[in-house]
């Protein structure tokens, strides 16, 4: 049994946040449960491929933090069920009854008739950026790249994107400034309360304007169909929103920077494109942007490869670890775009595999793809470690800037 927490000074530190890699090795070698002290909570940390994929699917680990035993408040303090009490924080049969409304809604056709929008926003973005020979990508590309794809599947109007950007990008980038704490907390909770007040606004909208959009259709099950009440139709909206952007952001982002700092994947991948949709699934294995998986609550004693983790605990699945355990994959830390696609789980596993998945694949695939293919000389326009990345103790992994030069 290993009872010794680790403090957050072992891990929340800016080395950590350059390449968090060579932490998670060791933690998967020498205590792959490892309690381990946060910034916001402790949490039992699941390092090991094999551990991670049962925990992720063990009934056992709770998502339901609005239950009576109110786990949220250690997680998201109050006043969080306005935007968080969704699919992702629930168990069956809820979860079950949220995830079916929105897979209805969410079907591939809709998702398969976006392919052309996304080139075309892509082909936009880009054409804005190749005049001036140098960027930031994650701003001028990796961030509205997929906020714009997702703004368009809900229905939220264009001239809305920029605010909405604003408050999710507030929320994205916590912790990120010199401002002291308390501030940060603050601006987050006005973002959060802005966003709502506009999603709530937006529903009223679109109640009384019905159109063949995403949230027209989560109006119409829970109108018509008495399948989603008043509340699920706001929190499912926000994560739909939410989640539909900040992941691919960071994925694209993420990816980038491994292209760029393995020039032989990326020649590999400029002359044989076909690569794609592998070099995608190898790229998110190698570097994703969702490192821990959202939070599971122990709903009874339980045990991993020995080590109890008593009833209430907070287990952290470590998606970015056990997507590098050498069980798993031979030579995990070596990008390899050839790789045999294998199981990775950076969209996760069991009842919550990412629901947005084949519009992530879709969007990474094209955005990737055509960065390649129209910014020749692509290169970063500072060394690797220079960049500046979101805080260690974000629950993302990602960019604040992705600076970058190409020939013109
Ligand atoms: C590269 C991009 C993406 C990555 C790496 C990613 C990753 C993940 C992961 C790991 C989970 C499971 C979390 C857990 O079990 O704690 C998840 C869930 C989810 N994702 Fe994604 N995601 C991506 C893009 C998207 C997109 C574009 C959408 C579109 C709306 C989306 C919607 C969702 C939703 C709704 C859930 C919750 C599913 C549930 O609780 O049943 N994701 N995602």
């Amino acid at each position: 049994m290993t009872d010794q927490v680790v403090p957050p000074s072992e891990f929340y530190t800016d080395d950590f946040a350059a390449d968090p890699y060579p932490a998670f090795a060791r933690l998967r070698q020498d205590t792959p449960v490892c309690p381990v002290g946060g910034p916001r909570f402790d949490s039992y940390l699941i390092t090991r491929f094999e551990d991670a994929k049962v925990a992720l699917n063990d009934p056992r680990l709770s998502k339901d933090l609005y239950g009576p035993e109110q786990h949220y408040l250690r997680i998201f303090g109050p006043n969080s069920e306005g935007l968080n009490k969704n699919m992702l924080n629930s168990d069956p049969p809820e979860h079950s009854r949220l995830r079916q409304v929105v897979s209805q809604a969410f079907t591939s056709r809709r998702i398969e008739a976006l392919r052309p929008r996304v080139a075309e926003t892509v082909d936009n973005l880009l054409d804005k950026i190749i005049p001036q020979g140098q960027s930031d990508l994650m701003h001028d590309f990796a961030i509205p790249l997929p906020m714009m794809v997702i703004c368009q599947l809900l229905g939220i109007p264009e001239t809305d994107h920029e605010r909405v950007l604003g408050w999710t990008q507030v929320i994205r980038t916590s912790g990120s400034s010199s401002r002291p704490p308390e501030e940060e907390r603050a601006a987050v909770q006005l973002a959060q309360l802005r966003l709502h007040q506009y999603l709530t606004s937006l529903v009223q909208y679109k109640r009384a304007h019905p159109g063949d959009d995403l949230i027209g259709a989560l109006v119409d099950a829970c109108d018509n169909e008495g399948k989603l009440s008043e509340r699920e139709l706001v929190t499912t909206t926000f994560l739909l929103l939410f989640a539909g952007h900040q992941t691919t952001a960071d994925f694209i982002g993420n990816a980038t920077v491994a292209l760029l700092t393995n020039p032989d994947q990326l020649d590999l991948l400029r002359t044989r494109p076909e690569l794609l949709p592998s070099a995608v699934e190898e790229l998110l294995r190698f570097d994703g942007p969702l490192p821990v998986a959202s939070p599971r609550i122990a709903t009874e004693d339980v045990e991993y490869q020995g080590v109890h983790i008593p009833r209430g605990s907070i287990v952290g699945v470590v998606i970015n670890a056990a997507n590098h355990d050498p069980a798993q994959f031979a030579d995990p830390d070596r990008l390899d775009l050839s790789r045999v696609r294998g199981p990775h789980i950076g969209f996760g596993h069991g009842v919550h595999y990412c629901l947005g998945v084949s519009l992530a694949r879709m969007e990474g695939q094209i955005g990737i793809g055509a960065l390649l293919r129209r910014l020749p000389g692509l290169r970063l326009a500072v060394p690797a470690d220079q960049l500046r990345r979101l805080p260690a103790a974000s629950p993302f992994r990602g960019l604040l800037e992705l600076p970058v030069e190409f020939t013109t």
